[in-house]
């Protein structure tokens, strides 16, 4: 069966990121000119995923009239004849059908996703974490959909992360079947650098199939009360095949400031419409820097 369902939590509370996010969902800071949230939508309408599930949470609903119709401020840019201004505000609207869902308390990105289960129904599904932002000419929804496809079964993107920063991240245990590609063994969250069976940490991009809805009914909350994603893939791949794929790509943590900023000017700089001014005053700052 294609996968043509994407759940994006985004019910967390964004604390690594305050005081920008007190009034204001993470997901809508902008990157450059849209928010965030865009640009993995627009990952996965470009790749043929044509629901989106959004997880949400209470003073999260800017994201829902993001992806909505703006009647009035179409009518008010169709009258002054904007057709660039009113082509962007539409596009958000057009890109896939947007179905919302609440997480009423934040009990952990697990739990978020089995809050999508009703929504998604018995198929595969993609999983967005909308923090990590993935460059590369061939988009990572290709790469792990083209995966899924060939073993019809999980797959979880990985990262070969420096081993002492692999305490921020899940850690996959397994034997390696291709080139990029592990069969899964076991994972475990956020490891010890010395106790971490490998240093490839998992990212967010996640195409599971449905019965990860019944490992999540299954795992109990972990060591921070929360129910983790991860556990209920581990449970998964103690069931059936789990892979972890090593995608190509750029990636970016829009989710911290420095991320963000990171983000923002190599993006910019990937840009034909702001790459010419960017530049010279990079070039100068770098020279100040220098001096
Ligand atoms: P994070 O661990 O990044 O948490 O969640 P956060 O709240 O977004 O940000 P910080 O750490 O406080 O700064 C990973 C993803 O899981 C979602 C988040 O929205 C984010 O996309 N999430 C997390 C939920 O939807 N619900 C939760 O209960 C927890």
């Amino acid at each position: 069966m294609p996968v043509r369902t994407a759940v994006i939590p985004a019910a967390g509370l964004g604390t690594r990121f305050l005081p920008a996010t007190k009034a204001i969902p993470k997901e809508m800071l902008p990157l450059i000119d849209r928010p965030s949230i865009q640009y993995v939508v627009e990952e996965a309408a470009e790749a043929g995923i044509q629901r989106i599930v959004l997880v949400t949470s209470r003073g999260k609903s800017t994201m829902e009239d993001h992806f909505d119709l703006a009647p009035e401020l179409e009518a008010a840019l169709e009258a002054k004849s904007d057709t660039r201004s009113l082509e962007l505000v539409r596009r958000p609207a057009q890109l896939a059908e947007i179905i919302s869902v609440r997480q009423k308390r934040q009990l952990g990105l697990g739990h978020a996703v089995l809050t999508a289960r009703q929504a998604v129904g018995r198929e595969p599904f993609i999983v967005y974490l909308p923090d990590d932002i993935i460059r590369h000419p061939v988009s990572a929804t290709h790469q792990m959909l083209s995966v899924f496809e060939r073993y019809k079964a999980s797959v979880v993107a990985v990262e070969d992360v420096p081993r002492e920063r692999v305490s921020s991240y899940g850690v996959i245990q397994g034997e390696q079947v291709e080139e990029r590609l592990w069969h899964v063994r076991g994972m475990v969250e956020k490891p010890a650098p010395d106790q971490a069976p490998s240093t490839l940490g998992i990212v967010g991009r996640y195409v599971l199939t449905p019965e990860v809805f019944d490992a999540l009914e299954k795992v109990r909350p972990g060591a921070i009360g929360e129910i983790q994603l991860t556990d209920a893939i581990a449970l998964l791949a103690r069931s059936q095949p789990v892979y972890a794929y090593q995608f190509q790509g750029r990636r970016y943590d829009v989710g911290t400031p420095q991320g963000m900023l990171r983000a923002s000017v190599e993006m910019a700089l990937e840009r034909e419409d702001m790459a010419p001014a960017l530049v010279p005053w990079l070039k100068a700052l770098a020279r100040r820097l220098e001096g």
